[in-house]
């Protein structure tokens, strides 16, 4: 017996890096998986790898009419909806914030955040004829703390969080529950530096080699995360067994978002040393 069997979901960016290790991990709990994204032939691709519990249909997440047809395809596949993954991304938009045009500034909010609107939005009606559901938001740990991503994505991520726990109040009442995971490090196309559109699978797979040597220590886990760690905790919260969780960001990080870990800070907290004694009043 699967966590998710019987159950329908949809998985946003799902042609590769997370949506593709989410969409895998569904298929093996026994769901109905539509894989919606951009690109077509890594997306069919898997759809070949996965078999018949599986569809692909082009997405584009920054248009809602795109976003609206994927609920519908699923629903009319497999009979309705009980999970969404919005989960597709890129990085948009870098740089200082006098450099960005109005225009950059927008798609990449489109990309990053108009898109998990748009899913809550179109997946709500159909979970609530289903009498549940579990909304599963990809945000970041750039939607928890600033420094780490660029502006765009960073707001993105804090709207994906804010949006998340908004969400779960609304649709509470109809057991529709919503929670966001907070990705750290993870070793995709995107952390590699690249879309994985843009690259061979020989340079991208070389690219995450590097990546992993160079973000290998930088968390107190000492190694970069992988797609199935992500994968892991969304299962989690599409099942049953999260059925009292709503609201919450699960942060998947190593440990990066607590703080710097024993081994790079040598001295005063690592050093064992005796209690300092003192009679009260001596320190004044
Ligand atoms: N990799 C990391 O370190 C990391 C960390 C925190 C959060 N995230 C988030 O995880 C999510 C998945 O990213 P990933 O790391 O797996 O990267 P990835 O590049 O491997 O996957 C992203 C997928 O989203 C798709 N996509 C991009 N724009 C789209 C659009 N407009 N419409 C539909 N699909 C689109 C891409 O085609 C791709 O398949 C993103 O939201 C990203 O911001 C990643």
């Amino acid at each position: 017996m699967g966590l998710l069997d019987d159950r329908v979901a949809i998985v946003t960016g799902a042609a590769s890096g997370i949506g593709a290790a989410t969409a895998k991990r569904f298929v093996a709990e026994g769901a109905k998986v539509l894989l919606a994204d951009i690109q077509d032939e890594a997306g069919e691709e898997l759809v070949t790898e996965l078999g018949g519990n599986t569809a692909f249909l082009h997405t584009n997440v920054a248009r809602e009419t795109d976003v609206e047809a994927a609920v519908a395809e699923a629903v009319d596949r497999w009979g309705g909806l009980d999970v969404i993954h919005n989960n597709a991304g890129f990085v948009g938009v870098t740089g200082p914030l006098e450099d960005t045009t109005d225009q950059e500034w927008h798609e990449t909010l489109d990309v990053l955040l108009s898109s998990v609107f748009y899913g809550t939005k179109h997946a709500t009606p159909a979970m609530r004829e289903r009498g549940g559901g579990s909304i599963i938001n990809t945000a970041s740990v750039c939607g928890l703390v600033a420094g780490i991503g660029a502006h765009a994505y960073t707001v993105a991520k804090h709207g994906v969080v804010g949006l998340t726990r908004s969400t779960a109040l609304e649709l509470a009442e109809y057991n529709i529950r919503a929670n966001a995971v907070c990705p750290g490090y993870i070793a995709t196309g995107l952390s590699a530096g690249r879309s994985v559109s843009e690259v061979d699978q020989d340079e991208l797979q070389a690219r995450l080699a590097k990546a992993r040597a160079a973000m290998d220590n930088s968390q107190p886990l000492p190694r970069m995360g992988e797609p199935s760690d992500i994968a892991a905790a969304v299962t989690w919260l599409a099942s049953d067994d999260s059925h009292w969780v709503t609201g919450t960001t699960q942060i998947v990080d190593g440990g990066l978002t607590v703080g710097k870990p024993w081994r790079k800070q040598p001295g005063a907290m690592a050093e064992k040393r005796p209690i300092r004694m003192y009679a009260p009043g001596s320190y004044e």
